[in-house]
């Protein structure tokens, strides 16, 4: 890592984006139930997640004078909702399969509550931007390797494609709103990345659990596919465990997001869609590309 590189990419603001996905089977991740709940459940927490991290930049938004990041933040605001929206769409998905979708989303909404009422605004914007570090490095594990999610369904693989583009777009804003208005503790910062990651994961992995149990799955059977299942995320070649290195640099006293490359088929993404105006084929381009 150098402290003096920087990868940055603009935030585009893309609208009513189609990714299909009514037509999407069940176990859209090669047939695998556990693979695709574990995706499931954290995808289903991004619409309320977004809206979270939108209200704790907008707790700091009169502090910001600096027109540029003025900029950027209204950009990440509308990149998020967009995703809420789209994510939202793969709820109605999972909701028409009988999964208990609406009861995850009370509980999320009354964390986020008890946050942004009871906590400092300091503790929210450090928050969201250790999320957003937790998303952009996500993005990047996802589709480095052509491997990873070789058995996802196309539709969804698009979906997440351009929720990795657009993560990457805007990983560094909550990040200098942070740095630039935010007056966060050191210890606060360091501290909520540790604690992000536990929520999410934990989060993750017991919603997976009770979905595979509407799906019809026993408690043995649930068991076997956690223990069988889980190593191929944070096994020791893990998906998400080859995020370490990056993840780490957080902890950096000097570190910035733009310190880490952008994925290298960036361009491929981008250059498809302005090409076919079609989010899927941009997608199926951008994970044909990675190595
Ligand atoms: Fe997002
Ligand atoms: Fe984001």
């Amino acid at each position: 890592m150098n402290a003096l590189v920087k990868y940055q990419v603009d935030p585009v603001v893309r609208t009513n984006l189609n990714f299909k996905l009514s037509e999407i089977p069940r176990f859209w991740f090669g047939g695998d139930p556990f693979k695709t709940r574990m995706f499931d459940a954290l995808s289903l927490t991004f619409p309320d997640g977004e809206r979270y991290f939108i209200e704790s930049v907008r707790l700091f938004r009169d502090k910001i004078k600096d027109p540029e990041l003025q900029k950027r933040v209204a950009d990440f605001i509308r990149q998020e909702a967009q995703h809420g929206i789209a994510h939202d769409k793969m709820n109605q998905v999972m909701k028409d399969q009988g999964m208990p979708v609406d009861q995850f989303i009370k509980v999320l909404n009354k964390i986020f509550k008890f946050e942004l009422t009871r906590r400092s605004p300091q503790y929210n914007i450090a928050m969201t931007a250790a999320a957003e570090h937790l998303t952009a490095l996500m993005a990047d594990t996802f589709y480095s390797q052509k491997a990873t999610l070789e058995d996802a369904h196309p539709y969804v693989r698009a979906l997440l494609a351009w929720h990795a583009i657009e993560e990457m777009e805007h990983r560094d804003v909550a990040f200098d709103v942070m740095k630039q208005v935010g007056d966060v503790p050191e210890l606060t910062r360091q501290f909520a990345l540790a604690f992000t990651t536990f929520m999410m994961l934990g989060f993750t992995t017991y919603r997976a659990n009770i979905m595979l149990k509407y799906d019809g799955f026993s408690r043995l059977d649930r068991f076997k596919m956690t223990v069988k299942g889980l190593p191929w995320f944070i096994g020791r070649n893990g998906m998400l465990t080859r995020m370490k290195g990056p993840y780490l640099d957080w902890f950096n006293k000097d570190f910035h997001p733009s310190q880490h490359p952008v994925i290298a088929q960036y361009d491929v993404w981008v250059k498809t869609l302005a090409e076919t105006n079609d989010p899927i084929q941009a997608g199926e381009a951008f994970w044909q590309a990675a190595r």
